[in-house]
């Protein structure tokens, strides 16, 4: 649905997006975490075709970014959040989403029914006629994606949608998400949150002007360290350490009862392990994998 190829964007002398390539199915949350200056927000304007890209390809569905007579057809396509979210607060939550809806050029009865899908969908019905101001920032959020998606894209361009937000109403708007992704739209997710992309997205890319890495959440954090493996016994002494490192494995951590290695692939090297332990005499108590966070993954690879 979406896809990339070299996409490069050059304000003046400073390169802010640099041969980017990546492929987003159809219905798939794809997260794009990268922090401050990453050129996340930068690669999604170019993506919805609100600036032009300096070189390389880019297009949603069949349609190229940067031909002209496509640009048209793209605006309708998508969807965008954007970083300042714009919706008038003296307007209610339904005038709202219809002066968004007849920008769109949406008939009266298209209108009538996206409205009253979305309001619903956000328990916000019996407060249609509420001025958007009155709503908590979690709620006015929510109304900001409605608005996002009043004409239908099959695309949805989320720039930190929980940016600003207390946790409750981050929340409140990552369930949100969750639930369209039932509808089976295609969302780009900006985030520099960790734990949000983990928690919504299907697949991740790290973005640092250049990308650096892509996969699942869990592909990321396995790809980045190999797994991690604590075997606890009674009490680690030096004979444990040293006959699993003489086995070529690296001991990350040993202290108390707790021995903490890195392996590649346990469901071999979890027996080879296990039998040295026990062959220095010492008895294994409990084996479990320690997951690494994709915060540990991200902060590696942001900084290497
Ligand atoms: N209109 C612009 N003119 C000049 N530089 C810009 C402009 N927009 C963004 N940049 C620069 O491009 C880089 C990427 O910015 P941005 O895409 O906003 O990053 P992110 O959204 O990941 O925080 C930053 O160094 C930013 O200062
Ligand atoms: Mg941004």
């Amino acid at each position: 649905m979406i896809d990339t190829e070299n996409l490069t964007k050059d304000f003046g002398h400073l390169r802010a997006v640099d041969n980017v390539s990546l492929h987003v199915d159809e219905g798939e949350v794809f997260g794009f975490l990268g922090p401050n200056g990453a050129g996340k927000t930068t690669t999604v304007r170019m993506l919805a075709c609100l600036i032009s890209k300096t070189s390389g390809k880019a297009s949603i569905g069949n349609f190229e970014v940067g031909n002209g007579s496509d640009q048209e057809k793209i605006r309708g396509m998508v969807g965008l959040l954007t970083e300042n979210v714009g919706l008038y607060d003296e307007l209610s939550a339904y005038d709202n989403l219809d002066f968004y809806g007849r920008f769109y050029k949406l008939s009266l009865q298209k209108r009538q029914e996206q409205i009253k899908y979305f309001l619903k969908l956000l328990g916000l019905w019996e407060k249609r006629f509420q001025p958007a101001g009155t709503f908590s920032k979690g709620m006015k959020q929510k109304l900001a994606i409605a608005r996002a998606l009043i004409h239908d894209p099959k695309v949805l361009f989320l720039d930190e949608p929980t940016a600003n937000l207390d946790p409750e109403a981050s929340k409140t708007v990552r369930d949100f998400i969750l639930e369209l992704k039932k509808e089976k739209r295609t969302i780009f997710l900006n985030t520099h949150l960790l734990d949000e992309a983990e928690k919504i997205c299907d697949r991740v890319a790290i973005l640092k002007t250049k990308l650096i890495a892509e996969g699942s959440p869990q592909d990321l954090r396995r790809s980045a360290s190999g797994r991690r493996i604590k075997f606890q016994v009674r009490q680690v002494d030096d004979a444990i350490v040293l006959i699993v490192k003489k086995l070529g494995f690296q001991v990350i951590e040993s202290t108390g009862n707790t021995l903490l290695v890195n392996v590649n692939d346990p469901e071999k090297e979890n027996p080879i392990i296990l039998k040295a332990i026990e062959a220095v005499g010492a008895e294994v108590q409990f084996i479990t994998e320690v997951s690494t966070s994709l915060e540990d993954v991200y902060l590696k690879l942001v900084r290497g």
